[in-house]
């Protein structure tokens, strides 16, 4: 699938609830079907990456009803099944690593499986945390997927992990849930806590932050989730690039550990409005109203902002081409291990449409203020990559070509129906390489 974008007519306007939040969806669907009972869920991402996880769920045991808005989850009460075959996670890193945590202290075996960007991801920092707990954990040698679990008694731990990474936290944590005693994380900066906030939803408290009870039950809940502000920013920035325009974005998940990128839109001398209106559940929620009111200015990305910002990184490259100025990412090497090496695919990809790139091992120099020509560019099969590269293709005189852009549906299957609500025209061209 290739996307053929349109050069920008016009101002882009309108009101959009962006998809739920995926990480969000992924744990509300685990933590239901571990829990005791019913629980009611709503406003879930519906996409490949969180499909995976539920089919998962669903070969261990659960139960899923679709209701009007969501799922009905008849959950486990702990006792989950073996499953009869592999779990697929796709590409899914989310999904293998939370899954990880909770099947290495079960009394079965399972191998966890994903697509090949999945498989040649790293593991290894998961399976340390998990081989000092107990478990009992085969991986190929380069510490890759497929990971064959044989289920053990496991011990809790204390473990400093040496990356702000959520998903290396939360498989520690849901494993500790497992385990005999307490387990605890710490990490270099605080990365996206929602595991944290969702476990006393589902009825356990955390005797101390970031710390679990082994042997601790959780119980069904009624849980909304928030729209996704990874999500969301694909609309802040393509209205930040064309004059004009304006874009209400509706219940948006405002969680600290993950607005990194408004704040960073805001140094940078954006015109948003964030009004925080609700809470579901212990996340934090509100409306996002952004303007485009004048040329950005390029800034220093703080790189203690970077784990809240960390899948933001692609459109904000993007965007920085736009901006007057350059603008600085340090601290990013995560990225080069994410659906892609995103530093090094977005560098490629800006590059092809005419943007001044320099390269760092941790990041990167946008040089802002670019003059764009049309081409094509390669998303690499990489969801935010080819979303980033579709929205700076608006500006190009003649538009551009995204090649390697299926993997969208992974985050964001409306993307391309929001863009066209907005004034985009992206089209989807099925067959093009
Ligand atoms: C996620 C954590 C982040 C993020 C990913 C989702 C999560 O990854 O990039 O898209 O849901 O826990 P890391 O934990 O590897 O930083």
């Amino acid at each position: 699938m290739a996307l053929e974008v349109r050069p920008i007519a016009r101002p882009l306007n309108g009101n959009l609830l962006p998809p739920g939040d995926k990480s969000i969806t992924h744990r509300a669907l685990i933590l239901s079907s571990l829990a005791q009972g019913e629980s009611r869920l709503s406003g879930l991402l519906d996409a490949a990456d969180t499909r995976a996880t539920r089919a998962a769920m669903a070969q261990l045991g659960a139960n899923f009803t679709a209701t009007d808005d969501g799922f009905l989850v008849r959950g486990l009460g702990g006792r989950l099944s073996a499953p009869e075959s592999d779990l697929d996670m796709g590409n899914s890193g989310t999904a293998m690593r939370l899954l990880a945590g909770v099947l290495a202290g079960q009394s079965f075996n399972s191998t966890l499986v994903g697509d090949a960007s999945l498989s040649s991801r790293p593991m290894r920092r998961i399976i340390k945390p998990l081989l000092a707990m107990g478990a009992h954990i085969e991986a190929t040698p380069e510490g890759t997927a497929p990971l064959r679990i044989q289920g053990q008694a496991l011990r809790g731990i204390n473990y400093s992990s040496p990356v702000a990474s959520a998903q290396v936290k939360s498989c520690v944590l849901l494993a500790g849930l497992y385990a005999g005693g307490r387990s605890h994380v710490d990490e270099p900066l605080l990365s996206r806590d929602h595991t944290e906030r969702m476990l006393p939803v589902f009825g356990v408290e955390l005797p101390q932050p970031c710390t679990v009870e082994g042997g601790s039950r959780l119980r069904g809940a009624h849980l909304r989730v928030p729209a996704d502000p990874s999500s969301a920013a694909f609309a802040a920035a393509a209205v930040l690039m064309v004059p004009g325009s304006e874009v209400v974005l509706r219940e948006v998940g405002l969680n600290e550990t993950r607005t990194g990128f408004f704040r960073t839109l805001q140094a940078m001398g954006a015109d948003i409005e964030i009004e925080r209106h609700a809470d579901f559940g212990l996340e934090p929620v509100g409306t996002v109203r952004v303007r485009h009111g004048g040329v950005l200015r390029g800034v220093d990305v703080p790189e203690a902002w970077i784990p809240s910002m960390i899948d933001e990184i692609p459109v904000l490259m993007a965007l920085a081409a736009t901006a007057e100025g350059v603008t600085r990412v340090r601290g990013a090497s995560e990225l080069r291990v994410k659906e892609s090496d995103r530093l090094a695919v977005m560098s490629e990809g800006l590059r092809a449409l005419g943007v001044t790139v320099r390269d760092f091992p941790d990041g990167c120099d946008i040089d802002g203020a670019a003059r764009l020509v049309s081409g094509t560019v390669d998303g690499h099969d990489d969801h935010r990559c080819a979303m980033s590269f579709a929205l700076l293709g608006l500006l190009c005189p003649e538009g551009a070509q995204v090649v390697g852009a299926d993997y969208i549906d992974t985050s964001y299957p409306g993307f391309l129906a929001d863009m066209r609500r907005l004034g985009a025209v992206i089209e989807n061209t099925p067959g093009t390489q």
